[in-house]
């Protein structure tokens, strides 16, 4: 159900980059911007439905000073991965859930938003027309970042009157990771990524800026992110900057309770079904900080961080390490949803998308 974008070899490619994917060493992608050939874009009313929208070159956008995304943080994020295999297929990971998610962070924000269809679509035409940068089989993935922002002019607070579904994407490979590949969290007790009736369990652009001073001072005392608390007692952990926190005790896997604050993770759930699959218990409940200190692993997932170990938890002054091998549950976990992505573990709920 393609539709009537003009295919990229009738449209010139962008001239933005820098440099072209054969320049890329693919062993060593991080997590950064490189500007590819092609993003998508759609337009909407306040009222309207999506036109069906087409890719452009890559480049910048022109928006009007009073925009709403610009003046009032009218916007959400998604993200989601395409993954070539050693047959040259692409596949792209549960992008209807980024659909969906899409959709109620719109109507908490009052943005009219793409359907299911339209924004699956959009992410299938940005990753083929986007094709020669997706890494190798094996070494990473094309990044694919929709965004859905008020574009029309307002001046006082209210919902903007035009609306942009636009689709870019960028080859990536590890984010926040130390050298051994486990994170190091800083618990803060000053400031809050979230509260009650907020935005913290959409995918608000408002939801980032605000938590960057905390990241900065933890990374300047050699933490890779930070572990935020609940607003109210400043006591139960909610998730890191960008990504879900879960804490393994035996054979039992918890992980804070979703109650409007805490992003709804794809990978969050995608990993829990998958502990369920392997016989672990797994429940969802107000966590305290405190049982950092006798939990045997901790671990984030994100769709940027995939699931990462965590080393070491610092809160109220004392550093808590966990182990880190190829032993651990949240590697097990790991290998089967990387498994599953990319093609190597039999996909059962259909999760994964061909492109
Ligand atoms: C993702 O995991 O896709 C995220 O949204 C994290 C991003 C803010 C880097």
């Amino acid at each position: 159900s393609h539709s009537s974008s003009p295919s990229p070899t009738s449209l010139q490619p962008s001239t933005y980059r820098e440099y072209e994917p054969e320049e890329i060493d693919w062993d060593n992608l991080g997590f950064k911007v490189m500007p590819t050939d092609y993003m998508f874009i759609a337009k909407s009313c306040l009222d309207g439905n999506f036109e069906a929208g087409q890719l452009n070159p890559f480049g910048n956008i022109q928006l009007s000073p009073s925009a709403g995304i610009l003046n009032y943080g009218q916007g959400l994020i998604e993200g989601t991965k395409a993954y070539r295999r050693e047959d040259g297929r692409i596949y792209v990971f549960r992008p209807q859930d980024s659909a969906i998610r899409m959709q109620i962070g719109a109507e908490r924000l009052c943005m009219p938003f793409p359907s299911v269809d339209q924004f699956v679509d959009a992410v299938k035409q940005t990753a083929l027309a986007n094709k020669r940068w997706i890494p190798p089989a094996g070494k990473g993935s094309l990044y694919i970042r929709p965004l859905l922002m008020g574009s029309g002019a307002v001046l006082g607070v209210a919902p903007a009157p035009e609306y942009t579904f636009l689709v870019y994407s960028c080859p990536v490979g590890i984010y926040l990771k130390d050298g051994t590949g486990a994170l190091s969290l800083y618990v803060e007790e000053e400031f809050h990524r979230s509260a009650l009736g907020g935005a913290g369990g959409i995918k608000s652009i408002t939801n980032y800026a605000p938590v960057m001073k905390a990241m900065r001072n933890a990374k300047g005392k050699g933490f890779t992110d930070v572990l935020y608390l609940d607003s109210v007692n400043n006591k139960y952990i909610e998730e890191a900057s960008s990504s879900n926190i879960f804490l393994v005790k035996g054979k039992v896997i918890s992980t804070p309770k979703a109650n409007g604050t805490i992003l709804e993770g794809v990978t969050k759930k995608s990993v829990i079904d998958i502990a369920h699959d392997l016989g672990y218990q797994v429940e969802e409940r107000m966590i305290e900080a405190e049982e950092l200190i006798t939990a045997d692993e901790v671990f984030c997932t994100g769709t940027a961080l995939g699931v990462a170990a965590v080393g070491s938890v610092t809160y109220k002054g004392k550093r808590i390490e966990y182990k880190i091998s190829s032993e651990t549950i949240s590697q097990q976990l790991n290998s089967r949803l990387v498994g599953i992505q990319r093609g190597t573990i039999e996909d059962k709920r259909n999760w994964i998308v061909e492109v």
